[in-house]
């Protein structure tokens, strides 16, 4: 099973950016727990971070036919895109939206997320193990197909 790990806006400054909210750990740690997860899943991921929403639709457009499914943190652009939503849709992998922290007990802005509508679940507020439930999720899910 092949798993695309999706990162979004600013998740490369992890350790520096707010680390009272995200962690002191920086995102070559995140990697290298994702790496670790899905060792122990046994499952391959690969992980792509970018800071731009064009970017990310066109590495969503590639998934088809390649992955069989897609871990995505939209970072900002969860509460903003209805372009990475319609990738997602059109796609149509399965999805699960992870974030760091729990964005239902944030500003109000952080409430609602497009990503959400085509995910099959989401996980917040766990930190980085968020992607390891996330990849298993995954797992579990295409175990039941
Ligand atoms: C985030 C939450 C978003 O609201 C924020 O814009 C991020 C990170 C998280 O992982 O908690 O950049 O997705």
């Amino acid at each position: 099973m092949k798993i695309l790990v999706l990162n979004g806006p600013n998740l490369n400054l992890l350790g520096i950016r707010e680390p009272e909210i995200y962690g002191k750990e920086n995102y070559a740690s995140l990697l290298a727990f994702i790496r670790r997860a899905a060792e122990e899943e046994g499952v391959e991921a690969e992980c792509f971070q970018s800071n731009h929403e064009g970017v990310l639709v066109d590495k969503i457009q590639q998934a088809l036919g390649v992955f069989d499914g897609i871990v995505i943190n939209p970072a900002a652009y969860t509460h903003t895109s209805v372009a990475i939503l319609d990738a997602l849709r059109a796609v149509h992998i399965p999805t699960v939206e992870v974030h760091l922290s729990d964005i239902s007990s944030r500003e109000e802005f952080r409430r609602f997320s497009y990503v959400s509508l085509a995910a099959l679940k989401t996980y917040a507020g766990l930190g980085f193990e968020g992607y390891h439930q996330a990849i298993r999720f995954l797992k579990a899910h295409a175990a039941d197909k």
